[in-house]
Protein backbone atom coordinates (compact mmCIF):
# COMPACT_ATOMS: atom_id res chain seq x y z
CA UNK A 1 0.00 0.00 0.00
CA UNK A 2 1.45 3.08 -0.84
CA UNK A 3 -1.20 5.37 1.02
CA UNK A 4 0.66 8.23 2.34
CA UNK A 5 -1.28 9.26 5.95
CA UNK A 6 -5.03 8.91 5.82
CA UNK A 7 -4.49 6.76 8.89
CA UNK A 8 -7.58 7.71 11.04
CA UNK A 9 -9.62 6.95 7.63
CA UNK A 10 -7.70 3.71 6.70
CA UNK A 11 -8.70 2.73 10.49
CA UNK A 12 -12.22 3.66 9.78
CA UNK A 13 -12.65 1.66 6.77
CA UNK A 14 -10.44 -1.43 8.63
CA UNK A 15 -13.17 -1.20 10.94
CA UNK A 16 -15.93 -1.90 8.49
CA UNK A 17 -13.83 -4.91 7.01
CA UNK A 18 -14.61 -6.48 10.41
CA UNK A 19 -17.96 -5.90 10.42
CA UNK A 20 -19.70 -8.80 9.09
CA UNK A 21 -22.55 -7.44 7.58
CA UNK A 22 -22.71 -4.78 4.59
CA UNK A 23 -21.47 -1.49 5.33
CA UNK A 24 -21.87 1.90 3.48
CA UNK A 25 -19.33 4.49 3.51
CA UNK A 26 -19.68 8.31 2.02
CA UNK A 27 -16.32 9.97 1.35
CA UNK A 28 -16.56 13.52 0.44
CA UNK A 29 -14.38 16.49 0.36
CA UNK A 30 -12.44 19.04 -2.36
CA UNK A 31 -11.09 17.42 -5.55
CA UNK A 32 -7.89 16.08 -6.05
CA UNK A 33 -7.67 15.35 -2.07
CA UNK A 34 -7.08 11.20 -2.83
CA UNK A 35 -10.92 10.39 -2.28
CA UNK A 36 -10.73 7.95 -5.13
CA UNK A 37 -7.14 7.43 -4.48
CA UNK A 38 -7.84 6.25 -0.87
CA UNK A 39 -10.55 3.87 -1.35
CA UNK A 40 -8.40 2.20 -4.57
CA UNK A 41 -6.12 1.26 -2.57
CA UNK A 42 -7.05 0.29 0.83
CA UNK A 43 -9.64 -2.30 -1.09
CA UNK A 44 -6.99 -2.63 -4.03
CA UNK A 45 -8.07 -6.61 -3.94
CA UNK A 46 -11.08 -7.33 -2.41
CA UNK A 47 -13.39 -5.38 -4.52
CA UNK A 48 -16.41 -7.36 -6.17
CA UNK A 49 -16.94 -5.26 -8.82
CA UNK A 50 -16.00 -1.40 -9.34
CA UNK A 51 -18.38 1.42 -10.84
CA UNK A 52 -17.39 5.24 -11.45
CA UNK A 53 -19.43 8.35 -13.40
CA UNK A 54 -20.82 11.77 -13.50
CA UNK A 55 -24.14 12.84 -13.57
CA UNK A 56 -24.06 14.12 -16.50
N1 LIG B 1 -2.91 9.38 0.67
C1 LIG B 1 -2.25 9.54 -0.50
N2 LIG B 1 -1.01 9.00 -0.65
C2 LIG B 1 -0.36 9.15 -1.80
N3 LIG B 1 -0.84 9.79 -2.88
C3 LIG B 1 -2.05 10.33 -2.80
C4 LIG B 1 -2.82 10.23 -1.61
N4 LIG B 1 -4.01 10.86 -1.81
C5 LIG B 1 -3.97 11.33 -3.06
N5 LIG B 1 -2.80 11.03 -3.67
C6 LIG B 1 -2.43 11.42 -5.05
O1 LIG B 1 -3.29 12.49 -5.46
C7 LIG B 1 -3.96 12.14 -6.67
C8 LIG B 1 -5.37 12.72 -6.63
O2 LIG B 1 -6.19 12.02 -5.73
P1 LIG B 1 -7.66 11.53 -6.12
O3 LIG B 1 -7.91 10.28 -5.36
O4 LIG B 1 -7.82 11.43 -7.61
O5 LIG B 1 -8.56 12.72 -5.57
P2 LIG B 1 -10.15 12.83 -5.52
O6 LIG B 1 -10.76 11.49 -5.84
O7 LIG B 1 -10.43 13.28 -4.12
O8 LIG B 1 -10.50 13.88 -6.51
C9 LIG B 1 -3.90 10.61 -6.72
O9 LIG B 1 -3.93 10.10 -8.04
C10 LIG B 1 -2.60 10.30 -6.04
O10 LIG B 1 -1.54 10.36 -6.98
MG1 LIG C 1 -12.16 10.92 -7.32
Amino acid sequence: MRIIGREREKEILGRCLQIDRPQFVAVFGRMRTGKTYLIREYFHSKFAFYATGLSD
